[in-house]
């Protein structure tokens, strides 16, 4: 018989190319023939990272000379103010020596961690709508997603008996955002001690991601790490991409009980090694200035105005619904009562009037009926996206 010299190995028959990416093709596509395209898809921050961390990673590089290898877990200085970091922003106490490790982005943070620590037999429970990555590494990683839907008439807060009730003898992780790719949702403390409680009932790892941790608007802002008894369980992955706008330097963490930590450095060992020198020693030192903290603090106010404007305008939109919406820089929206699903509302905005945004069913099967807008370009890009958008509703509810 013949080979396939091309074949792909087995474990990726269940792994999905990004949907975000043929919404990306198809509108550059369109931009290339010439089409004015507004963006609204991206999730990044159009701001600059701050210049005291561009600073300090030039003088790394051009006087420090930090072009060598650093240490696998990362530079200790860097360890070390992410830990103080975690202490006095978000109550979360981990040793900088023996419980963080810098990663590749907050991707390789939880690739690292999901590879480590679940696999054959396994399986993990994911609360949809939920950012791709972690279905995806799970089915890397041989384990099996359990998907857990939080509605949007509970604004995607949890149930605690929805959520017990996906548990069984195989369950070894529950995974949650906070704040939410894609619903923007803060959960809230009540959330949070209902997962705790499931999780120290069934003795449950959870990988918390909370890489927008630093996007609320107006809302109490829990790290599930900080819950009374869930540090030693929980592994939290964040990253510098969203709160310092540097998706482009890549670089994330993990912080983790100390007793999770050697599966973890193992694979991220074999994936990516370490993380540039001259970005950590540079961010080490540029991420605790005053003038960082005040860079961070009037982009949350920037994007809590562009929210506001952006749900504002949604009042005004015929057919379409949303919740949550307090945190991060995005909106998820229920198109379901202009007649269309969510992948045939994105299609139809983009060839018809030129505005890119993702199908909710990135986010999960059950999110078919939603489109998710991203608040992290300029106000008037998104004026003329809402109004758009506005014209189009219009044409189906008539
Ligand atoms: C919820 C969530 N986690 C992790 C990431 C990955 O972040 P990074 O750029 O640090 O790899 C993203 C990026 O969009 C995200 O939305």
């Amino acid at each position: 018989m013949m080979k396939d010299l091309y074949k792909a190995a087995r474990r990726l028959d269940q792994v999905q190319f990004s949907p975000v990416r043929k919404v990306l093709e198809r509108a550059n596509e369109l931009a290339a023939e010439g089409r004015d395209i507004l963006h609204v898809e991206i999730g990044e921050p159009d701001f600059d990272t701050p210049s005291d961390i561009v600073e300090a990673t030039v003088q790394a590089l051009c006087v420090g000379k930090k072009t060598h290898y650093p240490p696998n877990r990362g530079v200790l200085r860097l360890r070390n103010a992410i830990s103080d970091m975690l202490k006095e922003q978000y109550q979360a106490e981990y040793d900088g020596a023996s419980e963080i490790l810098v990663t590749c982005g907050a991707a390789e943070a939880i690739f690292d961690t999901i590879t480590a620590l679940t696999g054959d037999g396994d399986e993990v429970i994911v609360m949809t709508p939920a950012y791709m990555n972690y279905e995806n590494c799970i089915r890397m990683a041989g384990a099996e997603c359990v998907k857990v839907e939080l509605s949007e008439s509970d604004g995607y807060q949890v149930n605690k008996s929805v959520l017990a009730a996906a548990v069984t003898k195989r369950t070894r992780m529950i995974v949650l955002t906070n704040p939410n790719n894609p619903t923007g949702t803060v959960m809230n403390r009540e959330s949070l001690q209902k997962i705790a409680a499931v999780a120290k009932a069934h003795d449950l790892i959870v990988l918390s991601d909370e890489i927008y941790a630093a996007m609320h608007y107006g809302v109490e802002y829990v790290s599930f790490a900080s819950l009374p008894g869930m540090k030693e369980r929980t592994i939290l992955v964040s990253g510098f991409s969203k709160c310092f706008a540097m998706t482009g330097w890549r670089i994330g963490y993990v912080a983790c009980d100390v007793r999770f930590y050697s599966p973890i450095l193992k694979v991220h060992q074999y994936a990516t090694n370490c993380i540039p020198t001259f970005i950590q020693e540079g961010l080490a030192d540029g991420m605790k200035t005053e003038k960082t903290a005040m860079d961070v603090k009037a982009m949350v106010l920037t994007f809590d105005e562009r929210r506001r404007m952006v749900l504002e305008m949604l009042s005004q939109v015929p057919g379409v619904t949303c919740s949550g919406a307090d945190g991060a820089f995005y909106i998820f929206v229920n198109v379901s009562g202009t007649g269309l699903d969510g992948t045939e509302f994105a299609e139809r905005l983009l060839e018809e009037h030129g505005v890119a945004l993702v199908p909710g069913a990135a986010f999960g099967e059950s999110c078919q009926n939603c489109v998710r807008i991203s608040y992290g370009m300029s106000i008037d890009v998104l004026d003329q996206a809402l109004q758009r958008i506005r014209e189009f509703t219009r044409t189906l509810c008539k």
